[in-house]
């Protein structure tokens, strides 16, 4: 299946220090459309009709989110595009951010409509700090046509936390708490930043929103799969010879992706970043969609040269660096993983240890808080599942190293 560039063309096509351009080029007409042409609700009707998905991981329903926010009955209300973008090898919505501001802002003031936000965030992950200026110029531009009326679009930096990409740690991080998860419920939609309405959306989900006005909500859905709608931008990188961005239709092949990128040996992938899906060689044929697997696009490939147990060590490492340490599970079980990955590393490691990271990925995945607990164990399981014996031949191989240096004693 060749590229489908839906999402980028404007990315290509346009200044991103030049709001003309952008407007040149089609820009703003789905925003005019919605504010002239149709009622709030109709643009939520819109999004719901059209199946798009939230593209930041989880892929909830983007227009039932925006519906909850909208009935509800508080005055004040907020949106937020999520810029955080921390997955390791995520890397498209800074592509987005840096090549096509504009359609972001589109998005935004489209979204704000619809639910009826009248204050906005940009979260701006703190490593792409480069990125500020040329953002605010583009709000500023776009503010200067009179195009975001009365919407107020503020732009607040992370400071490097991983966790801080997590919804709740997110709104916790702009009101100037610690960058931790809450307790949920209750959702953002209905109690969010400030205990107000909030609607949280990923850069890539906002951009998909000014197509689905424009060209209408049948034109997108017959784009994808039954249960996934539309073109997913794709972060590929690792032994590719081609990394970059890739938008594809949803539900092509991850082999169609490599072949694009020009993978070669290729011994694994993970899917979806480092809380992603591991797959290994055999299973290249494996269709990319909500239904089968996807997150947010970061496509890491690692070749025959690779180690399996050295990648999930490394994995662990950061995530264990990355908790936010506010409950036990995922504090611990981390920790204790890492411990155990060392040891596997080192050649100390014995059998038994398999068995405990498998039963300690079950209660960190049942029992975390939010969804960093919750996924961090599942390269252990994959690699488990289709790896499983590269970590025992090297258990083997340490227990016969371990057996010979006591005889030369
Ligand atoms: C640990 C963790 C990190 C996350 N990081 C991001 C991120 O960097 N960007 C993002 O859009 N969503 C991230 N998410 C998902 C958000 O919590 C949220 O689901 C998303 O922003 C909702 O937007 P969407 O519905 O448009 O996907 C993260 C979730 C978790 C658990
Ligand atoms: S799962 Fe981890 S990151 Fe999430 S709240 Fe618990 S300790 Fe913090």
């Amino acid at each position: 299946m060749p590229e489908n560039r839906v999402l980028l063309k404007k990315c290509e096509a346009i200044d991103p220090g030049d709001v003309d351009s952008y407007v040149k080029a089609g820009g703003f007409k789905a925003l005019k459309k919605a504010r002239d042409r149709m009622s709030p609700v109709e643009v939520i009707e819109a999004l719901k009709a059209s199946g798009l998905r939230g593209r930041g991981g989880a892929g909830f329903p983007c227009g039932a989110k925006w519906e909850l926010a909208r009935n509800s009955r508080e005055k004040e209300k907020f949106l937020i595009c999520n810029a955080d973008e921390g997955e390791v090898g995520a890397f498209k919505d800074r592509y987005v951010l840096q090549n096509d501001p504009f359609s972001v802002i589109e998005g935004m003031a489209i979204a704000a409509y619809a639910v009826g936000a009248q204050e906005a965030y940009i979260y701006l992950r703190a490593e792409y700090h480069f990125l500020l200026e040329g953002l605010k110029r583009a709000v500023e531009q776009v503010k200067a046509k009179g195009l975001l009326k009365s919407l107020d679009i503020k732009i607040t930096e992370g400071a490097g936390a991983y966790v801080c990409g997590e919804e709740s740690a997110l709104m916790n991080s702009i009101e100037g708490r610690r960058g931790e998860a809450r307790c949920r419920p209750p959702y953002p939609p209905t109690r969010g930043l400030f205990e107000k309405p909030t609607i949280i959306n990923n850069v890539e989900t906002l951009i998909n929103v000014p197509h689905i006005i424009a060209k209408g909500p049948e034109w997108y859905a017959k784009l994808g799969t039954e249960k996934s709608k539309g073109t997913k931008l794709f972060s590929v990188s690792g032994d590719v010879r081609q990394p970059g961005v890739y938008e594809m239709e949803l539900g092509c092949k991850l082999g169609d992706l490599l072949t694009l990128a020009r993978a070669e040996n290729v011994k694994l992938v993970q899917v979806g970043g480092a809380s992603g899906r591991i797959v290994p060689h055999s299973m290249l044929d494996t269709r990319l969609s909500f239904e089968t697997i996807l997150g947010s696009g970061a496509i890491t490939v690692f070749n025959e040269s690779r180690d399996v147990i050295d990648i999930v060590s490394r994995t662990m490492g950061f995530f264990n660096k990355e908790s936010c340490g506010k409950c036990t599970p995922c504090r611990e079980g981390a920790e204790v993983m890492v411990e155990i990955f060392g040891r596997l590393v080192k050649g100390d490691g014995v059998h038994e240890d398999l068995e405990i990271l498998e039963d300690l990925s079950h209660v960190m995945m049942d029992a975390s808080m939010c969804g960093l607990g919750q996924t961090a164990p599942i390269p252990v399981l994959d690699t488990l599942k289709y790896f499983r014996s590269e970590y025992e031949n090297r258990i083997d191989q340490s227990a016969f190293l371990r057996r010979l240096k006591v005889i030369s004693a």
